[in-house]
Parts: C-alpha cells; structure tokens; sequence
C-alpha cells in the first residue's frame, strides 16, 4: 500500500546538489554526526524547520551519565537493563554509557553551561535512576542550552552547510543501496542531493498522538522515509508516555520534567492520595511505564481527567531556581508551582522503535546511516530510561558520522546524478481536508492504541487507519502537511501492526488481554518487514 516516493520527480529535468555526507534532521544526534566528519569532506545538513525547531531543543530534565564519585557504569548499565524490561542489547547499553562522559566533557568544551554545584556538574536523579547522574542547564533548559552550543559548532564549522525549512520527501536508492535525497526547498521546490553517504538523525513521531510532549516537527518522517526505501525497522509498539504533561484547558500540552519528581515532588490523586505508595516500592521514582500505567489506573478508578504534581513541600528557592521553565509556564495559567497542585497526565514523549542499526550506526540499507530517536538501536528495549536519549542521540551521533565519513572518504572523489525517476500513479486530485485526517488520527491513536491496548481496540485502529491509508496515500501533495500526513499514517501503521503481533505485555507496551511478560514467546525484537 506504501508508495516508494511520496512525489514524482525526474533526474534529467532537477535541480541537483553534491556532497560527501548528508546529514538528515538538526537535533542533538545530526549535528553530532556532521560535527565529527573531518574538515576535507563536504557535509549538507538539512531540516525541515528553523534549526532551533528539534526535539533536542525542548528537552528539559537533561543528560544522564556517570560523573560522581559514588555511582558506577555497572550501576547506569543496571539501570537502563531493567527499564528496557528484558529488551535491551546489553553490549549497546554498555558502550553507550562508557562513552557518555566524555561526550559531556566535548559539550562542555564546546561551551555548554552545565548547572554547577560547588564548582563541579549539578546532578540531579530521575525516574528509575540509582543515582544522581544527570547534568542539566538552566535549571530546566537543559536542551536549549546543548543545543545553543552545537548549533554555534556547526555554524562555524567550514565544510558544514545547513539548510533549513529543507523537507526531505524519500530517501533516494539505487542498485540497493542509498544515494541521496529527494529534497523539497521554499523557492526551488524539488532539488536531488546526491550524496556518497547519508545520516538519518530526523527525530520521532509523537505527533502521531493528540496528547504530546513533542513539537510539531515530531512527524515520523525519517522512519516512514526509511521504510518506503526498503531499510529494516523494528520496535514500532513501543512509544513511551511520558506521566506528567501539564493538562490544563488551552496549554500545549506542556512537559512537566520528571527531574521535579527527582527532586522530591509527589503525584496526588483528585482527593490527594499519594497513590504510588501503594502502587510501587520506588513511588514517583519508579520506571516511566511504571508511573504512567499507573496514573491512568488512577484516572479511571477516580473519574477524573488528571491527576495532579504537588512541589510544595520543596523548598521554595529550590523549585524556583531549579524548574524556572515549568514556572513560567505554569504561571501563565495561574498556577504558582511553589504552592499549587499542577494538573497533569500522561502524553506521547519517546519512540523507542525506528530504523534498526548496528552499534556504529549502519542501518540495512547500504550507505545509510542513523542515529537518534529515530532509530532502534538497543539501548532503550522496551521501555527507554529517563535522560537517557540525548546520550544516546551524542554517541551514535559521533559514532555515525566517523563512519559515513571514513565509506565517503573510501569512494570516488566525484559524484554524479543518476538517472533515477518517478512518477505518481493516477493520483487522486480531489481536494482533502488534510488537518481533518491529521487530527482524526491523532485522537484515535490515543483512544485505541494509547497506554492501555486490547485486540479489539486494535483491530478497530487498523481499520481506520488502513482506509485513511488507502486515499491519503494515493495523493501527490505539494505541501508540508500533506506530506507530514502521510508519514504519520506510514508510521501509525506499523505501529499498530507491532502492537497487534506482541501479544504480551512489556514496557511500554501494554496489553489487557495479554497482561503478563512472556519471555518464551516474546522475549525478542518485532522487526517489520522492509516496504521493498
Ligand atoms: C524530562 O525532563 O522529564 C524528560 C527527560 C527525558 O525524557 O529523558
């Protein structure tokens, strides 16, 4: 039912565009991957929005790695294995956190302003967390402050070019293997970048739910891309929820960073119940799955829309300086955080499921590298630990882009475009209230395919979805939206289909009518059959 490309293009009619490596996306993870290819190779890095307009910039808790005196990789490698919930590669999990602090070190380097505490990192604990091992800037900006600092490296950088509002619609392929992009640019329209090697690092899709912490830009376009190019994915039934989204009339469903629960916050039910002291002996600190499944059971079992964050019992000068962000927020609505109860539930945070890759990056199609939430990597199994992404996002991202740049350095000097086309079969030109399907989706995902899921509830999600599918998809669009569409009913797809096979219940993904873990059955990888 997948098109190959999304719109037809010629190569003898295009506008073309050489470089050694293509960088796909401007989050923590692509700007990692092109600051690490050598300055005598060519890097093009393109993203959709403002280059300020990524995932990374709007995470707030921060970055987790071991920096104190009395924690232990042994302890971070523990960590992350039990929140994955039996779905962890243990020998990713491993590499990633041994080289978590020195790519710190480099952010630091570059100029980062970390909070300090007596001169040293400030660390501060989330959920599922040992230890206190997560760095953080601006008391809750950790992710505007990272990503202030790379965004500065990469401009600066002599053979690193950004283009932004640059929507890639495919990935383009030839004899198997990757060879650039179909690119749309304001102005130029459809412009071919050729490129001897390619990084994926285009973030997730949790705009795939009506309730999420992502940004719009969070449109699953690079997983889609990846599938309809024939490269494997896997995971796609694990979207994480993130417990504490501010859920008040009129707010963008805003992140309430679980770093608040770190620092002591309680969550209450409507009659102030501290209900995760009966529910788990870690209480607000246990594992994201943990404390979302449980706010929704407390949602249920109260009738109440939300459940609420209670901070005033932290010292004042505390909550200010450490979560000045959800302050102001919070305080638009009327709410003083030092002293009322914040209204929140659960919203769509992380996508562990993506493009499959081996520990350097390499996804099954040739030439194709990625990095970031977009892919399936190992690290986070079923369930991803809190702060553990953006580490990830930096080691795969410098491990990706070592290697693109040692296979580019390793072919022909020159490129040349190939003679690759496409055309659109009999597309449908009726006009289509595109927001229309976008939010009919959104609000489905979250009714059938949310933090609780049963076959019946399924099976009625694939059937809208497979008829949206059916005349969505058989359109050629001319504009961001249509193309956003038709990547987020690409990535929904899959998803449920995931969620349909794993009839048990593991992180994430939760199922009533299958509620225990099966490990005999189930104790494995859902890989997704590539599109081609
Ligand atoms: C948060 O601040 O709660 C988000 C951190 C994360 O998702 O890792």
């Amino acid at each position: 039912m997948s098109p190959r490309y999304l719109v037809s293009f010629d190569s003898r009619k295009a506008i073309h565009r050489f470089t050694d490596v293509l960088v796909i996306g401007a989050g923590i993870a692509g700007l990692r991957a092109a600051l690490e290819v050598p300055p005598d190779l060519d890097v093009l890095v393109v993203t959709k929005d403002r280059i300020t307009e990524s995932n990374s910039s709007y995470a707030q808790g921060g970055i987790a790695s071991v920096l104190s005196k009395d924690d232990t990789f042994r302890n971070h490698v523990e960590d992350t294995l039990v929140a994955g919930d039996g779905l962890c590669d243990p020998e990713v999990v491993e590499m990633v956190v041994r080289e978590a602090p020195a790519e710190i070190e480099k952010l630091v380097n570059w100029g980062t302003r970390f909070d300090l505490e007596n001169g040293s990192l400030a660390l501060t604990r989330e959920g599922g967390h040992s230890h206190r091992r997560i760095v953080h800037a601006l008391g809750d900006g950790t992710g505007h402050e990272v990503m202030r600092a790379i965004i500065e490296r990469a401009k600066a950088a002599e053979n690193v070019t950004l283009w932004d509002d640059t929507f890639t619609l495919d990935l383009l392929t030839a004899d198997g293997a990757c060879v650039g992009a179909v690119c749309w640019r304001p102005g130029i329209t459809k412009e071919l970048v050729w490129a001897k090697q390619v990084v994926l690092a285009s973030g997730g899709c949790g705009m795939v739910y009506r309730e999420t912490t992502n940004p719009p830009v969070a449109t699953g376009d690079g997983m889609a891309a990846a599938y309809r190019a024939g490269a494997e994915l896997r995971d796609m039934e694990f979207m994480q929820f993130h417990p504490t989204i501010l859920y008040v009339a009129g707010s963008a469903r805003y992140l309430i960073s679980e770093a608040a629960r770190g620092e002591g916050a309680y969550l209450r039910d409507v009659h102030g119940e501290r209900f995760m002291l009966a529910d788990d002996p870690r209480h607000e600190l246990a594992p994201r799955d943990v404390v979302a499944r449980a706010i929704f059971r407390t949602m249920e079992r109260t009738q109440h829309p939300n459940v609420y964050l209670d901070l005033s019992h932290i010292p004042r000068e505390t909550v200010l300086s450490r979560f000045p962000g959800i302050n102001k927020v919070c305080k638009g609505f009327g709410l003083d955080i030092t002293k009322d109860r914040i209204p929140v539930r659960p919203g769509a945070h992380y996508m562990m499921g993506g493009a499959t890759v081996d520990a350097d990056g390499r996804t099954t199609l040739p030439n194709l590298w990625a990095a970031g939430e977009v892919t399936s990597s190992g690290l986070h199994g079923a369930n991803r630990l809190a702060s553990n992404s953006l580490i990830e996002g930096l080691v795969y991202g410098a491990r990706c882009g070592r290697g693109a740049a040692e296979a580019a350095a390793k072919m022909p000097t020159t490129l040349a475009a190939l003679p690759l086309r496409h055309a659109v079969a009999d597309p449908i030109a009726d006009p289509l209230d595109v927001a229309d399907v976008t939010n009919s989706l959104r609000a489905l995902m979250v009714r059938k395919m949310g933090i609780v899921r049963d076959r019946t509830r399924l099976d009625e999600a694939r059937t809208d979805v497979d008829f949206w599918c059916r005349y969505v998809l058989a359109r050629e669009f001319k504009d961001r939206a249509g193309w956003e569409l038709q990547n987020l009913l690409t990535v929904a797809r899959l998803m449920i289909e995931s969620a349909v096979r794993r009839t048990e219940s593991r992180g994430t993904h939760f199922r009533s009518d299958f509620p225990a873990r099966d490990d005999a059955g189930w104790g494995r990888r859902h890989v997704v059959c590539p599109a081609v």
